[in-house]
Order: structure tokens, then sequence, then C-alpha cells
């Protein structure tokens, strides 16, 4: 048989250009979702360093420290006893129990290891799963405003949609009240999704301000999932809750989402899970075996090494972050037409520049363009975070005090 000649490049894009365009169009589900800002704004950092500027980033949500010795040497221990295979898919025994007996030891929260835990590939499987599980078409789901912006894409892949709830900014730190949730509600609303300690702005909600929040959702009947990933980060004298421990009826519409991925400075090892009622874990766990399957052995062996070996490391590396939270207070005050808002949590400082009279994005363009230092622009976050920018101390060392530096002097330019 005559084999066909080969086809050259402009026969290629002859025949591409002919194509109905239906082969040629994504689906209409995956055009409703967006890059995050971060991944954004590091394609315009990426082109600056190819035309060889020096910039320092203070953008991401990525730890600088290393994972805890004890914790890499499981993982390549259990490496090297051939623990290759699939895993379980909802998790392995051990480590559902070593999450189990974690819930009891830190969150006073009681799950059965057997059938209320879920594994997952980092909490973003776990949002993506819990998501997926409980919506159908046109169901809403009240997001604060601002907050992370991973969160809205899942939603629409989950044929939901997003109902943001304006925080306000109270004196130094955006709130959550429950004015705002009852002005945002509507009846298509399913789920409340929170985050506390809350990205990117800080809050770590307090009991009476979830015992409001628990009300309202008990009032209008809707599931609450709970992104609970920076809870090991929080600043005397603040300390996380897990809204699921305030009542035996919340912790029924709760589902509990975590993972490894800063508490232990594991985001690379894409180890998480979930912890919510039989029923919903079952739904979930279906959706999972669609997409991730789960973690690999060697990682969730690590990860069970995580949550039942000693803490001190957990403990060393939030004192570093104190220490770094500190170093942004002290070398920011007195920046003019800056304030900063003191974290209470996690290691993200919103810097309040409403003063400079700039829309967020430009001001994160000039930093950037004129000073190389990469922050997040608040609005990128929701509206809600418009007169805001982020800056993430993940990163501390030399890193931090030139991107401050660098701030400061961008401030002071603007500003005058
Ligand atoms: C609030 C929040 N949730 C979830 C994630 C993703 O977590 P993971 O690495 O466990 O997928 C992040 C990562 O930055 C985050 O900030």
């Amino acid at each position: 048989m005559r084999r066909a000649p080969a086809l050259t490049s402009p026969d290629r894009t002859a025949i591409q250009s002919s194509m109905p365009a239906l082969i040629r169009k994504p689906s209409d589900r995956s055009s409703l979702l967006h890059p995050t800002a971060v991944n954004s704004i590091l394609a315009e950092v990426r082109r600056l360093k190819i035309e060889g500027r020096d910039i320092v980033s203070l953008m991401r949500g990525e730890p600088d420290l290393p994972t805890p010795p004890h914790i890499v040497e499981a993982g390549i221990r259990a490496l090297g006893d051939g623990r290759t295979t699939y895993p379980d898919n909802r998790g392995e025994p051990a480590l559902r129990e070593a999450i189990a007996a974690k819930l009891v030891r830190a969150n006073a929260l009681r799950y059965d290891a057997e059938s209320e835990i879920l594994v997952t590939t980092g909490a973003t499987l776990g949002i993506y799963s819990a998501l997926t599980a409980v919506l159908n078409d046109g169901d809403e789901v009240m997001l604060p405003d601002p907050i992370y912006d991973a969160y809205q894409s899942p939603v629409r892949l989950a044929g939901g949609r997003a109902r943001p709830v304006r925080a306000r900014l109270e004196g130094n730190r955006f709130c959550l009240n429950r004015e705002a949730l009852e002005s945002a509600w509507t009846p298509s609303c399913k789920v409340l999704l929170l985050n506390t300690p809350w990205n990117p702005v800080g809050t770590v909600l307090r009991e009476e301000e979830l015992t409001g929040i628990a009300d309202f959702l008990e009032q209008r009947n809707l599931l609450l999932i709970s992104d609970e990933i920076y809870e090991a980060i929080t600043y005397e004298p603040h300390r996380h809750v897990s809204p699921a421990t305030l009542s035996e009826a919340i912790r029924e519409r709760c589902i509990l989402v975590n993972s490894l991925s800063k508490t232990y400075a594991m985001t690379g090892w894409r180890v998480g899970y979930c912890a919510a009622a039989k029923h919903l874990i079952q739904a979930m766990l279906l959706v999972l075996q669609q997409s991730s399957r789960g973690p690999a052995l060697f990682v969730q062996d690590a990860a069970a090494t995580a949550l039942t070996g000693p803490q001190d490391c957990v403990a060393r590396m939030r004192d570093e972050y104190a220490r770094r939270r500190a170093q942004v207070l002290k070398q920011l005050k007195g920046t003019p037409g800056v304030g900063v808002l003191p974290p209470e949590g996690g290691f993200f400082a919103m810097l309040d520049v409403r003063d400079l009279r700039l829309p967020s994005e430009e001001l994160r363009r000039r930093l950037l363009r004129d000073q190389g230092v990469a922050v997040v622009h608040g609005a990128a976050y929701g509206e809600g975070g418009e007169g805001t920018l982020r800056i993430s101390f993940a990163s501390g060392g030399e890193n931090l005090t030139r991107g401050l530096n660098r701030l400061r002097e961008g401030f002071e330019e603007v500003a005058a």
C-alpha cells in the first residue's frame, strides 16, 4: 500500500483553518475557567525576566521552608519498601486513622476513619470534589469577597454560580457579618464556602462570628465547605476555631477541607483530606475516582508520619512566620499612603492603599514595572479587595527584605 505523502506546514494550516469550528473550539465548560491571578502575574514576571530584569516576588503562597526531614525520610523509606502501587481511593487506612486522631487532638472533632474521611490530592481536589458532589446546575455558592481566587472556577465547573458576600473593612480587619450574608442570600444558594484563617485578608474568624454564621447556615438551610488549610499558622492571641465544633447540627452540614501543604511545607507533595458526614464523603469519593484517585502511596505514608510524628516542626514554622510578619509591619510602618492590616493568621498581609488613589491593578503593574517587585492586586480577589494589595511572607530572608524595600520606595514615588 502506498503511504500518503507527509504534510507540509502550509498544508496543516490549511486543514486546521478549514476544520469545522466544532472541532477547534474548546468546550463551553472549559471556557468558564480562568487562571488564578498569581498564574497570570507569573507570566508577566517571566516576560520581564527574559528581558533581563531582576524581579523580587512577594506574591506566592509557597513556603520557602523545606519539608521537615523526618517526613521526607518516611517518603523515601516507603519508596524503598515498594509502596508504589495504586492506593486505596479513599486514602490508605493508616493515613485515615492518623487524620481522625489529628482531628480529635487539634480540632476536638470526631470523625469515623472508615466512612467519614477522604484523602485528596491537596485541598484543591478536596474543594473540587466537595463542590461537584453537592452542586446541581444553577445552585449558588456564597463566597466572601475578597477571597482566594481559585474557588470560582471549580464552582462553575460543577454547574454552580458564585454569589459574592461583601466583607467589610472594620478598622484594620476584614469582617463577614450576618447582614452581608443576609443581603447576598438568594433562594438558589446552597453552600457557603469559608476559609479561616482567610486568604487573602488574614482574618481568623472568632468563635462569636462563627456562631452568627452558624445560625445563618441553619436558618437558610445551607451546607458549609470549610477550607482550613492555614489553621496552624495563627498569631497570638488568635486561634483557629473549626466551625464544625460549634454544634452537632453544623458538623452535619459541614465539609471540612484541609491539607498538609502549608502546615508541613508540603505544597508539592499534593496531599490533603476532607471530613464530613458519610453520605457526603461517599459522593465525593465517586467524584475523586473520576480524577486523581488520591495521592501516591508513598506520599500518603509520609503524610501519616507528618500527622502522627513530633509536631515541634509546625511550631517552629509558625514562629518563623511570626518573625516575618513582624518584619513586614516594621519595615512598612510609616510608608506614605499605605496601612498594613496586621494578619491574624496565614502568611499574607493586606496593604490598604486606598489613599494612593489608584486602582489596585494599576498600582501593582507600576510596582512590577518600576520597582521590579511582584505582588497581587486586591481586586483579583473580588470587588471587595479593591484598594488593597496582597503581599506574601511565605518566602523570607533577603527576598522579603529586598521586596519590602522596593515596595516602600515604590509607594513613596507614587505618593510624591
Ligand atoms: C485558601 C487556600 N485553599 C486551598 C489552597 C490549595 O491547597 P493545596 O496545595 O492543598 O491544594 C490554597 C493554596 O494556596 C489556598 O490558599
